[in-house]
């Protein structure tokens, strides 16, 4: 078999995507994999074992992946492509298996300092505290699952010698993690294995053009445009969820909060607002902020600016919930089953490499 460089990632589905999501990661993602397929293979998977780091419904878990791989076709994901693998973790049981054996090389200090971790496990810490001020517990309430969860993403990368993973900037320390430990073990094992157990991915700065140019757009909440659109915003006010009805979210553009200034100007730290709208109109034209900008500079009327992109949100969501309406989930079911077998396949012989070194298997 001839082996094409392999571009990995995942991404997560157990939240309703929003427009944030759609054109900040959906999208340039199905995009590269259009562009990257014929030179490279595509591994796009769910990380489903992730799902529940942090607390969710888990009665919805299994149809909520099936919905949002619905919208990865829905986006323009071509299942018909050989070069494009689409697969769940769990239906790969050696992801599970790699992980404990690097979890048993992994420094608790290294995992402790994870900004994520901390980020996450303070934020989980603030939210219960509201709801039950004396019974937060950073023991009990914040899981092991979190803290290990950049081991579980290391063996993601690693059981398919992925070179490339386009993640987003909070990822990158995670990454850097996935090729230490793979340098560690590939020394610490080298006298079983001097042709190296794992392949190490490109470093991140090496990584860069397989992010898409307008990964930095941030699409900001319509209601509180200081902080970026959240699936885990719980009202949605400020959200605009890909299954949202069309009329609806064009009245949340209508109400979204600008500022006092009375005059379209681009500047997303002081007039975050009215910066987000053009964005949010950019990202939809499919053109540059700097054209849309320079069209309604010194404009002083935001509900013009406001009326417009409330339209073509409503026809976005019009025109991709038909489309959604449109696939055909049998199509999906098969293309699943095909990666998976396949996965397993290479992954089974990674596992069996790292079985190997720490010797669980012999070397025959
Ligand atoms: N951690 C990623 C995120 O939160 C998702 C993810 C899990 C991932 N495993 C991965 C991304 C492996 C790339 C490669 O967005």
């Amino acid at each position: 078999m001839h082996h094409k460089p392999v571009i990995l990632t995942g991404l997560r589905a157990n939240n309703d995507l929003h427009i944030g999501n759609y054109f900040g990661a959906l999208l340039p993602f199905i995009d590269m994999a259009r562009s990257k397929a014929g030179d490279y293979q595509l591994n796009l998977f769910v990380p489903d074992l992730h799902s529940f780091t942090t607390p969710i419904d888990h009665t919805q878990l299994h149809n909520q992946i099936m919905h949002n791989l619905k919208l990865f076709v829905a986006a323009g994901l071509d299942l018909d492509n050989p070069d494009i693998y689409l697969y769940r973790q769990s239906y790969v049981p050696a992801h599970a298996e790699l992980t404990w054996i690097l979890d048993c090389f992994t420094g608790f200090g290294q995992m402790r300092r994870m900004t994520q971790f901390k980020d996450k496990s303070a934020k989980l810490t603030v939210q219960e505290t509201a709801l039950t001020p004396p019974l937060i517990d950073i023991e009990r309430d914040v899981s092991v699952g979190l803290f290990n969860y950049p081991v579980l993403m290391a063996a993601d990368i690693l059981l398919y010698g992925a070179s490339y993973v386009p993640v987003g900037e909070d990822q990158s320390q995670h990454l850097e993690f996935t090729r230490d430990i793979a340098e560690r073990m590939n020394r610490r094992f080298a006298d079983v294995f001097p042709e190296n157990i794992f392949k190490v991915p490109e470093p991140v700065a090496n990584q860069h053009e397989f992010f898409a140019a307008d990964q930095g757009l941030r699409i900001r909440d319509l209601n509180d445009p200081g902080k970026k659109m959240s699936k885990s915003d719980e009202l949605g006010k400020g959200v605009i969820f890909l299954g949202d009805d069309p009329a609806a979210a064009a009245k949340k553009v209508m109400s979204a909060t600008t500022d006092s200034l009375a005059m379209v100007q681009f500047d997303l730290r002081e007039r975050p607002g009215v910066s987000n709208l053009l964005q949010i109109l950019a990202l939809l034209d499919g053109r540059p902020v700097s054209e849309i900008t320079s069209e309604w500079k010194d404009r002083t009327s935001y509900g013009e600016l406001k009326t417009t992109v409330a339209d073509k949100v409503y026809a976005f969501l019009t025109d991709f919930q038909s489309k959604l309406t449109a696939v055909d989930e049998s199509a999906i079911l098969r293309k699943l089953e095909t990666s998976e077998t396949a996965m397993n396949e290479v992954a089974n012989t990674t596992l069996l490499r790292a079985q190997q070194a720490v010797g669980l298997r012999p070397r025959s």
